[in-house]
């Protein structure tokens, strides 16, 4: 699901500049010529590698959706796969659906979500549907509980499957338990953001969970940071010097 973008004058196109406001961007410079989809920096894949590894996603998700190995079956309304695109150059992964997750089937659509998307498009100046969302958990802890460990070991197959299908240029592990999945480590998310790690050999950003940036909106530009040295990684320009003369 992609929220429209802002328009000029709506009331959108404030909370957007009161987000960069909050990210302690002080300046903007887009051209007056920018349009948001022309000049998203994502190359198309072949058109046949993106039918091959979107079927793929297809029967993986069909799988999901009848798994039953884990006490989360029992709970679940029903299981969250992904959102995103399958070319995506960019995966971001999550801890687990919450309860609007759950009751739509999609990842990062309630409170936490909105903020992600806002980050990932405001942001990063990439529509959501540009990159590729999961979590390491498919189903709905009960209570929004943290996943145990042997819910994240029986789902482990599945996110490692995705990430070798949708094969990301860049992870970004949102919060402890995916940063702590992708890295294989014990160590907490406040000593992991803003270190490059890596998974498989694809480099992996841990940066702060969006519900966590919620409560604690100090820690946003920590988080703009992170996402800072993503772009930089995949050589594409932030949206505040997009359109800047050089
Ligand atoms: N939090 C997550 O980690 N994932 C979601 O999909 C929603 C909230």
């Amino acid at each position: 699901m992609t929220p429209a973008r802002p328009g000029p004058g709506s009331d959108a196109l404030r909370e957007t500049l009161a987000y960069y406001r909050d990210l302690g961007v002080a300046e903007l410079y887009l051209s007056s010529s920018f349009t948001f989809e022309e000049n998203a920096p994502y190359p198309a894949a072949s058109p046949t590698a993106r039918l091959a590894s979107a079927s793929d996603l297809q029967s993986l998700a069909k799988e999901v959706s009848d798994c039953v190995t884990c006490r989360l079956c029992k709970t679940r309304k029903q299981t969250v796969f992904a959102d995103g695109s399958p070319d995506a150059r960019i995966m971001f992964i999550g801890e687990a659906p919450g309860a609007d997750e759950d009751a739509q089937g999609l990842p990062f659509v309630g409170r936490a979500g909105q903020l992600l998307t806002r980050m990932i498009e405001d942001g990063m100046g990439l529509p959501r549907s540009s990159v590729y969302i999961a979590n390491v958990l498919k189903c709905r802890p009960p209570d929004n509980r943290n996943p145990e460990p042997d819910e994240i070991a029986s789902c482990r197959g599945y996110l490692e499957r995705q990430i070798d299908l949708v094969k990301p240029e860049v992870l970004v592990a949102l919060g402890k338990f995916a940063a702590q999945f992708l890295l294989e480590t014990e160590e907490g998310i406040m000593r992991l953001r803003g270190k490059w790690g890596s998974y498989r050999g694809i480099p992996v950003m841990p940066t702060f969970h969006p519900s966590f940036l919620l409560r604690q909106p100090a820690q946003k530009k920590e988080a703009w940071e992170d996402l800072l040295a993503v772009l930089a990684r995949l050589g594409i320009e932030p949206p505040a010097r997009r359109g800047k003369a050089t």
